[in-house]
């Protein structure tokens, strides 16, 4: 949006919410986080971090940005002259650019896979899909072309203002991409051996509890709430007070919560099933998927589909992280919005170029016993995000006066001080207990 003009309606504002949070995290990110952290434990954190943690905060988001109206910078400055709160938004900036910077590199597999699955080359043939995945993410001219064209459609639909037009067509995308998830999970459930699947989400292996497990879930339930980057506030800036903020945060956690597991129910008992391991990593997704829909009739064809629908909810999300930084990074100047947007894309980009190569010619670098790709996302999701989630949350808890925030959240009593205990004290201790826990005791 390039001028200050409000959602139109309720369903317009809970779209572009849900669309930029509901993306590669809950699809592609979930299950490989779980599948490599031991799985019952991980995802039992994952769901108590978002409810107890994340929603409380994304509400404090929806109240801040809608009362600020502006970027998140000139609104922190305005609502809190003199004091550095807007450092948010510079810690939102960072982030979702260095998360736009591996987003594009997953957009880019996907549309491998897309072209791939035109041809219908990717299914039907006793294809060994974790060959096929090392092939694509190994070949740096493949990856980092696809990366600039996923990363160019991305700017296009930021700059010819058709955001509204793809949010609006993910009305009905969305729930499509719904029923696919549905169809597979009957699938995967079905195959002979599916049930060890459900028992690793399920059946808590205790041995996996400790603080790297934690910060790790934690991370995740920001990252796919899009939590503590000012991606939020952002959105909300252009929200109607009328608008009830605690039901609007509760549906995208909600939806945000049931599909990741809908996801792991449709990986995970494929895993065990087919004889996959869940330790794959971020492939495992992009070899999991194809070998379901090998198990279906018309396979080939309802994989195309899927992926571009998988595209689709990548895409919304890829959207916000770029308009965020833009807003973040020109501000009033709307003059140079289209200058100033590709210019940011571009520098996304090359910041990206190592990730993209950290599958093939850069994969013996590790920073911090980690590949490059992941150092990235650690340092976003597990790091920047708790910083910033845990600032908006004192922000939120102490800088308004109750009379304000009652009036803000417009809930019932008995909800309004949960909240307020949430923000003011459990959501900010428990964030740093993690921390200290994750660096002196793990
Ligand atoms: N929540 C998105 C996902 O799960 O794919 C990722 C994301 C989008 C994070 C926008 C942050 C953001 F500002």
């Amino acid at each position: 949006m390039s001028s200050r003009d409000q959602f139109t309606s309720k369903i317009g504002f809970i779209l572009a919410a849900a669309g930029s949070a509901i993306g590669l995290g809950a699809i592609w990110k979930f299950p490989y986080m779980a599948g490599t952290n031991g799985g019952s434990v991980f995802i039992l954190l994952f769901v108590l971090c978002t409810i107890l943690i994340g929603l409380p905060i994304l509400i404090a988001e929806f109240m801040i940005g809608r009362r600020g109206q502006k970027d998140p910078i000139t609104s922190f400055k305005e609502q809190a002259p003199g004091k550095p709160w807007f450092m948010i938004g510079w810690i939102g900036l960072v982030a979702c650019g260095l998360i736009l910077s591996f987003y594009s590199v997953v957009g880019g597999w996907i549309l491998s896979y897309i072209v791939r699955a035109t041809t219908f080359s990717l299914t039907g043939q006793g294809n060994d899909f974790g060959a096929l995945f090392t092939d694509i993410i190994s070949n740096p001219m493949e990856v980092l072309f696809a990366q600039a064209c996923f990363m160019i459609l991305t700017l296009v639909i930021v700059q010819a203002g058709i955001k509204n037009g793809i949010e609006s067509a993910s009305k009905w995308m969305m729930p499509i991409l719904f029923i696919f998830f549905i169809l597979l999970f009957i699938r995967s459930i079905t195959l002979e051996g599916a049930f060890e699947g459900v028992k690793f989400m399920f059946i808590p292996d205790w041995s996996y509890l400790n603080g790297e497990t934690l910060i790790l879930a934690l991370g995740q339930a920001f990252f796919s709430l899009s939590i503590g980057v000012a991606a939020m506030i952002t959105y909300a800036s252009y929200l109607s007070r009328k608008e009830k903020i605690v039901t609007s945060a509760i549906n995208v956690a909600t939806l945000n919560i049931a599909i990741s597991l809908l996801a792991g129910l449709v990986i995970f008992p494929a895993v065990f099933a087919l004889g996959f391991s869940p330790t794959e990593g971020p492939g495992l997704v992009f070899i999991m998927i194809p070998a379901v829909f090998e198990q279906l009739p018309f396979g080939s064809f309802l994989l195309l589909v899927f992926f571009i629908l998988l595209l689709f909810a990548t895409v919304t999300s890829s959207i916000a992280l770029l308009e965020v930084v833009v807003s973040i990074g020109i501000r009033e100047k709307t003059a140079q919005r289209k200058k100033a947007s590709s210019l940011l894309a571009a520098i996304i980009f090359i910041v990206g170029i190592p990730s993209a190569l950290s599958f093939g010619i850069l994969s013996d670098v590790s920073i911090f016993d980690r590949s490059i790709f992941d150092f990235v996302d650690y340092v976003t999701s597990a790091i920047l995000m708790p910083i910033g989630a845990l600032l908006t949350s004192i922000f939120a808890g102490y800088h308004y006066s109750k009379k304000i925030s009652r009036e803000e959240i417009q809930a019932s009593p008995i909800l309004y001080n949960v909240w307020l205990f949430i923000v003011r004290y459990l959501a900010p201790i428990s964030i740093v207990a993690i921390f200290i826990n994750k660096v002196f005791f793990s």
